[in-house]
């Protein structure tokens, strides 16, 4: 079973919140925006979570032909970016200055900064993901922050923590 259907069985099951979080888009648009990320990069990240985590915030993809492993919601490689749990052979640099599994947390706040490093020193294409699929047109963030008129867009749309109680969500 992949971790995905893994992930959805979970959450039919009601059990998402303890072993799973997974983000609604436009909630991880909203956590971004606090968290300082520019309005006009909001659909490129959004698109890069997608294809690389599904917008689960728990993923550890499968060990790469190197052993290395990527964590989180933008799979951040322990190779280069974080410090793994444990000492492995291929771990050079830890330039996130962050353990891996701290980019694994419900709080994005880590996993965002290290992404956001990766970004600044690789440009897009640090992602796989992102040639194949978010280099093009993407659906704009804007509907997102539209919800209601009276909501300042200073607010995160929805927060974290209303979807993991809903397993229809899913
Ligand atoms: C990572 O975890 C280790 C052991 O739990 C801890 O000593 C260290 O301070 C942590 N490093 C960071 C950057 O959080
Ligand atoms: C989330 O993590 C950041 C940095 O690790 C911390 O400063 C912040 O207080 C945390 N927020 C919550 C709601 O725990
Ligand atoms: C992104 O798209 C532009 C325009 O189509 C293209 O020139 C560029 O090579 C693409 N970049 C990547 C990394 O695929």
């Amino acid at each position: 079973m992949n971790k995905f259907a893994l992930t959805s069985w979970m959450c039919l099951l009601g059990l998402s919140s303890m072993l799973a979080l997974r983000l609604e888009p436009c909630e991880l648009a909203g956590q971004l925006y606090i968290l300082d990320v520019p309005k006009v990069e909001l659909p490129l990240w959004l698109c890069i979570a997608d294809y690389e985590s599904r917008f689960n915030t728990h993923v550890i993809g499968r060990a790469n032909s190197d052993g290395s492993r990527d964590y989180g919601l933008f799979q951040i490689s322990d190779r280069y970016w974080c410090a793994p749990p444990e000492k492995t052979a291929y771990h050079a640099f830890n330039e996130c200055n962050v353990n891996c599994t701290e980019l694994l947390s419900d709080n994005i706040t880590s996993a965002v900064r290290c992404a956001r490093l990766i970004k600044k020193q690789q440009g897009w294409t640090a992602w796989s993901v992102y040639a194949e699929f978010c280099n093009g047109t993407l659906t704009d963030a804007d509907e997102c922050f539209q919800q209601t008129t009276e909501a300042a867009t200073t607010e995160p749309i929805l927060q974290i923590e209303t979807t993991t109680f809903d397993p229809e969500m899913d």
